[in-house]
């Protein structure tokens, strides 16, 4: 059964019950006092009629009978009520019987009314003259009352009354019970359904929004209605999806990090394995004169030197976790850099007819992290040299105030304002078409340039026309600058 049928069961059945039981209760109690207030007004009658009736003997003022002409004015009198009643002497015998009324009164009850007790008889049905029984009913409720004189039982009054009006009474309130009781189960039935109805509609509610959870909508809060156990399991819930959805980001982004980095170590590793390649093509086909050869060789060991660095540094899996790059900053000779890379890139500009000059005061020192800066540079001069075609690529470094500038200038295919604000965003690449390796290959380069420039507390910046050309101005501080970033650059 449904939990609001059941519900709805339990408060009907609990009100019902309870109404039964006052129903009955109240029906006994009303029952006795009807009786007991037609028992007093016997009682008063049988008082009255003695009283009226009696005779006592003048010399001794002994019982001496009663007058019968009184008797049959009140037994007249009486009946118009449908009031009965006889007398009996102390020896048991008839002394009067108003319309024929003769009640049985056993030994019991006279042994009863010899010691003085009134013996009261809810139902019976006494003898009557047959015009009054055929007109009534003849179900009578009864007193019997003993009269004393001098200590001694002169005579006995039955008095008797029908017990039709009393039952007629019941019946009315009986009748207006069963109204009320019909009333108050159609109200009891209306009450708890609203109430049932409320607290299974919060249920319902919060089954609906488990089954989002289930199905991973973690963003699903509880309207919160009341101080009860259901509120308290809504706030419970609440709390449930918010440590769901906390920990469901934490995974997302943890995954997002992970996703980010094997994607940055993929692109760093591409730049060393280029040159190497590059170099091995060379010894393979013999095109590297006798005497370049040995510098060839260590640049080659340059290179796998710096992906042995790599490697060990960055693919654990603990820092790609807590998304950190390891830094070791420290003061090296920028110019020779730069001459190492012009010569790794050279191949690669000549294929595309491109002209690389290098200006560099010999010497020109950079606080960096040597991997990071060969990173930035490689990644700023290859796309210079990619998106330009026959023209000449200028590269330049400076001492500054507060540290050290670099400027990558070439006259290639430049790009429009739009492009440009794009092109720190990962995998952007100003012209879709160009998906091939000449031009770039996954649009990561630049992402990666700007995280490292920023963790250098550096600053990079371009200025670009299409058909122009493009300037990248790379500023790394020094030592002390470093230390407080917010400083600006020259
Ligand atoms: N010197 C430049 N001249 C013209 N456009 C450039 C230049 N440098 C970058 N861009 C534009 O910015 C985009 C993003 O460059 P980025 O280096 O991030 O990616 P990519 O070179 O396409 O691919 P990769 O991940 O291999 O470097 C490029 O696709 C290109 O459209
Ligand atoms: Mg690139």
């Amino acid at each position: 059964m449904k939990l609001m049928y059941r519900l709805m069961l339990s408060f009907f059945t609990i009100i019902v019950i309870l109404m039964v039981i006052l129903s009955i209760s109240f029906i006994k109690v009303t029952n006795q006092s009807m009786y007991q207030d037609t028992w007093r007004q016997l009682r008063q009658d049988a008082d009255s009629l003695v009283e009226d009736s009696i005779r006592y003997d003048p010399v001794d003022h002994s019982f001496a009978g009663f007058m019968t002409p009184a008797l049959k004015a009140d037994a007249r009198l009486l009946s118009h009520q449908d009031v009965h009643f006889a007398i009996y002497g102390k020896n048991q015998e008839q002394l009067f019987a108003s319309n024929g009324f003769t009640p049985t009164i056993t030994a019991a009850k006279w042994a009863k009314l010899e010691k003085g007790e009134t013996v009261y008889v809810k139902m019976t049905t006494p003898r009557l003259s047959k015009q009054v029984a055929a007109t009534n009913m003849p179900r009578m409720t009864e007193i019997i009352r003993p009269y004393r004189n001098k200590n001694k039982l002169v005579a006995v009054v039955a008095i008797a009354t029908f017990v039709s009006p009393i039952e007629r009474n019941m019946h009315q309130i009986k009748l207006n019970l069963v109204v009320a009781l019909l009333f108050a189960g159609l109200m009891t039935l209306l009450v708890s359904y609203f109430f049932s109805r409320s607290i299974t509609v919060r249920i319902k509610r919060l089954r609906e929004l488990t089954h989002q959870v289930a199905r991973g909508n973690y963003d699903v809060r509880l309207r919160i209605l009341g101080n009860d156990e259901i509120g308290d399991l809504g706030r419970s819930f609440n709390q449930m999806t918010a440590s769901l959805q906390s920990s469901h980001d934490e995974i997302h982004s943890q995954e997002e990090r992970r996703r980010q980095f094997m994607a940055n170590a993929a692109h760093e590793m591409r730049t060393p394995l280029t040159t190497i390649n590059g170099i091995l093509e060379g010894l393979q086909y013999d095109v590297i004169p006798e005497e370049d050869k040995q510098h060839s060789i260590e640049l080659m060991q340059n290179e796998t030197k710096r992906l042995i660095r790599l490697v060990n540094d960055n693919l654990n899996y603990e820092k790609i976790r807590t998304n950190q790059i390891s830094m070791e900053r420290k003061l090296f000779d920028a110019a020779a850099v730069l001459h190492n890379l012009k010569e790794q890139l050279g191949k690669k500009a000549r294929a595309q007819g491109d002209q690389l000059e290098l200006t560099v005061p010999d010497g020109l020192l950079v606080y960096a992290d040597y991997d990071r800066f060969v990173q930035i540079m490689f990644n700023i001069i290859q796309n210079a040299i990619q998106f330009t075609e026959n023209g000449v690529i200028k590269i330049s470094g400076q001492q500054r105030s507060h540290g050290t500038q670099f400027v990558v200038q070439d006259n290639g295919i430049g790009m429009t304002p739009e492009q440009l604000d794009n092109i720190w965003e990962r995998y952007y690449k100003a012209d879709k078409s160009r998906m091939n390796t000449k031009y770039g290959e996954s649009g990561l380069g630049l992402a990666i340039v700007h995280q490292l420039v920023q963790l250098h507390s550096g600053k990079i910046t371009v200025t670009s026309a299409p058909g122009k050309g493009s300037t990248f101005t790379i500023f790394f501080p020094n030592s002390q600058t470093a230390l407080h970033p917010h400083q600006s650059a020259d």
